[in-house]
């Protein structure tokens, strides 16, 4: 159930706002409860295959080392737990204009996913945001940290509304497009500790250079990519297709 909170202008979210393929917000009380039980003097914590960031947010009170293969979750764990700090007026402003837009022109999204995955006009506003946060980070209007936190709330608004059973294996044919793309305000913390660190590597080659008082790995549990599931989302977060068309 969606925890979003209606403000006069925008609405707000939280980590654990979007679905996920072994997703461990549920089991939260009880990682906590064993970690308190059998090593509660712990300070530090590597969640290794960290998908959502889900696991990590329950130990926002030590540093923090996450690491997931897939750009797409990296960005969301820099968004909710990178060093850096950020202005969340920006985030703010941008959600609010990015909200209000429409009328938008044709872009790689509307070319290659309309009325798949998302309706027409919501594949031009998701072409046109994602375009407009790499803008607005080149100019230097924006840092990192904003950068992924406006990407998080594109990623997470896409998948509220996608026309899937919560991934991209397949979209339903010849349904009707009854819920239309929000951006909602990514409620990250202004200032995490500054030792944490988020990584996006193969976790085969990171172990070796990092150390933790605790680990936590859930790895997939089969040969099933998640990269398959999730390559709409990814696609968009690495903005790849994107450079290659502005690029032709
Ligand atoms: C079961 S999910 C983790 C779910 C996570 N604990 C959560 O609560 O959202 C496994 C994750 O491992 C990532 N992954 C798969 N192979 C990896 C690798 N070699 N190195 C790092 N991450 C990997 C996947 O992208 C996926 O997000």
């Amino acid at each position: 159930m969606s925890v979003a909170v209606k403000t006069n202008e925008y609405k707000t979210s939280l980590i654990n706002n979007r679905r996920y393929l072994g997703n461990k917000y549920k089991l939260l009380p009880f990682i906590t409860g064993v970690v308190n039980d059998e090593c509660p003097d712990i300070t530090s914590i590597a969640d290794i295959f960290a998908g959502t960031g889900a696991v990590s947010s329950a130990f926002t009170d030590k540093v923090i080392i996450t690491n997931d293969l897939m750009y797409s979750n990296y960005i969301c764990n820099y968004a909710w737990f990178g060093a850096e700090e950020y202005d969340p007026q920006i985030i703010i402003d941008c959600v609010v204009r990015y909200n209000a837009l429409t009328d938008l022109e044709d872009n790689y999204m509307t070319d290659n996913f309309a009325d798949t995955y998302f309706s027409r006009d919501d594949c031009a506003k998701i072409g046109y945001i994602r375009e407009d946060i790499e803008v607005l980070y080149k100019k230097g209007d924006i840092n990192t940290r904003e950068r992924a936190i406006l990407i998080t709330s594109l990623l997470y608004a896409m998948d509220k509304i996608a026309n899937t059973c919560g991934h991209y294996d397949a979209y339903r044919k010849g349904v009707e497009f009854d819920k239309s793309l929000e951006l909602y305000v990514p409620m990250a913390n202004r200032q995490n500790n500054p030792n944490n660190q988020c990584f996006n590597m193969d976790s085969n080659e990171l172990v070796k250079n990092i150390e933790a008082d605790l680990v936590y790995i859930d790895p997939p549990y089969n040969s099933r990519q998640y990269c398959d599931a999730y390559h709409l989302l990814e696609n968009v977060a690495r903005r790849e297709k994107l450079v290659g068309l502005l690029v032709a």
